[in-house]
């Protein structure tokens, strides 16, 4: 067991496109964010294991003792495995939470449960810990902040019960996993993200994982070589949403209108494919055209994420505000509020916008005044 305090971080992502059609297996382009999750971990001798996250508000300690007398063999035998629902109902009752409790709680605390049960209990006793989780990220919002505690989480509980060695030798400030821990430490984050959201495609914990831009589809990713350096711009609409109850929903769309539905999803697939190709060409002879074609992308992707019932009143809004400049926006993750993505042309002021979308986003400083205040 590891005997030193533990840092630990991981990115969120925006998806360029393939959302929603990933998880019926299609390809998704997604890129990862300067923006993190960060992990404590302080093994300690106290008897308890506590799980501190800030953000939204939770504080919770178990008895390590407690835990160890459960029967845990609902978890099968260490192997990652996805969480069944019988699962995580049993998990519900080791958390115990309290009526009142909120969802994001109720999910971050049953993902930690299970990833703590699952990994720790190939040791002899339960480790003793207290772990602390903070964000750059915020919740529900599309940018994969519960990809990135999964990962942070995975990734910590993995090294603390040397299941994979702690890449820090000595002298060193910063490091990174190998491949093969990276592999692992993905799968295991993956069942953390099942435990949140259900049935996800894996493209945000393996985004997480690895960082950088990549092509993910069906549990697959390759990077994007050379990605051209565009200039994202990022809006919250701050419109707060499930991604569990959306993909849910574009399921039963899938399911009620197949022949109206499932061409869609192709034409998804094409729209992530050609921007590949695009972004490719812009890699090796950048030329204006290119630019054209990626906001006509974003158009039709919008348009069909809209056919899809993910939309919302708030990234119409976006759409609206940054097409009276000439700028092509979409929704980026789940959608049905969440973030916008806008793609800014090169030489472009966002601060031209007004009403500023940073205004509402607050990710970075504006020189704008009024968006500062
Ligand atoms: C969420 O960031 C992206 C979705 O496609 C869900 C998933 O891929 O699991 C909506």
């Amino acid at each position: 067991m590891l005997s030193e305090v533990l840092l630990v971080s991981a990115p969120g992502k925006v998806i360029l496109h393939g959302e929603h059609a990933v998880v019926h297996g299609k390809v998704a382009l997604a890129v990862a964010l300067n923006l993190r999750t960060f992990l404590q971990l302080k093994p300690h001798s106290n008897g308890k294991v506590g799980l501190h996250l800030p953000n939204i508000g939770v504080k919770r300690v178990w008895d390590v003792a407690r835990l160890q007398l459960l029967d845990t063999s609902f978890l099968g035998q260490g192997d990652v495995t996805a969480p069944t629902p019988e699962q995580v109902e049993k998990l519900k009752e080791v958390a115990c939470f309290p009526e009142d409790c909120a969802v994001t709680e109720r999910l971050a605390v049953l993902a930690f449960l299970y990833l703590y049960l699952s990994i720790c209990r190939r040791q002899r006793a339960l480790p003793s810990l207290d772990i602390a989780v903070w964000s750059e990220l915020p919740t529900g919002a599309g940018l994969g902040s519960s990809a990135a505690y999964s990962v942070c989480l995975a990734a910590a509980l993995l090294t603390a019960c040397e299941e994979i060695p702690n890449p820090l030798k000595d002298g060193d400030d910063i490091s990174r996993w190998t491949e093969q821990d990276l592999e692992l430490i993905n799968k295991w984050a993956f069942q953390g993200e099942r435990v949140i959201h259900g049935n996800p495609s894996g493209v945000d914990n393996a985004v997480s994982t690895w960082g950088g831009a990549l092509r993910y589809q069906q549990g697959k990713f390759l990077p994007l070589k050379r990605p051209p350096a565009l200039q994202i711009l990022l809006t919250n609409t701050k419109v707060p949403r499930s991604t569990k109850a959306l993909v849910a929903g574009v399921r039963t769309r899938l399911i009620k209108f197949p022949e109206i539905v499932a061409p869609v999803l192709t034409s998804i697939d094409a729209i992530s494919l050609e921007c590949e190709r695009v972004l490719g060409e812009m890699a090796a002879a950048p030329a204006p055209e290119q630019y054209l074609v990626l906001e006509e992308l974003i158009d039709m992707n919008q348009h069909h994420l809209n056919a899809l019932g993910v939309g919302h009143a708030s990234l119409d809004q976006l759409c609206q505000v940054t097409m009276a400049h000439g700028l092509h926006s979409k929704l980026t993750g789940a959608g049905g509020g969440g973030c916008g993505i806008t793609l800014l042309k090169p030489g472009f002021d966002c601060c031209c916008l007004w009403p500023c979308p940073r205004l509402q986003c607050g990710f970075s400083t504006c020189p704008h005044p009024e968006s500062t205040s």
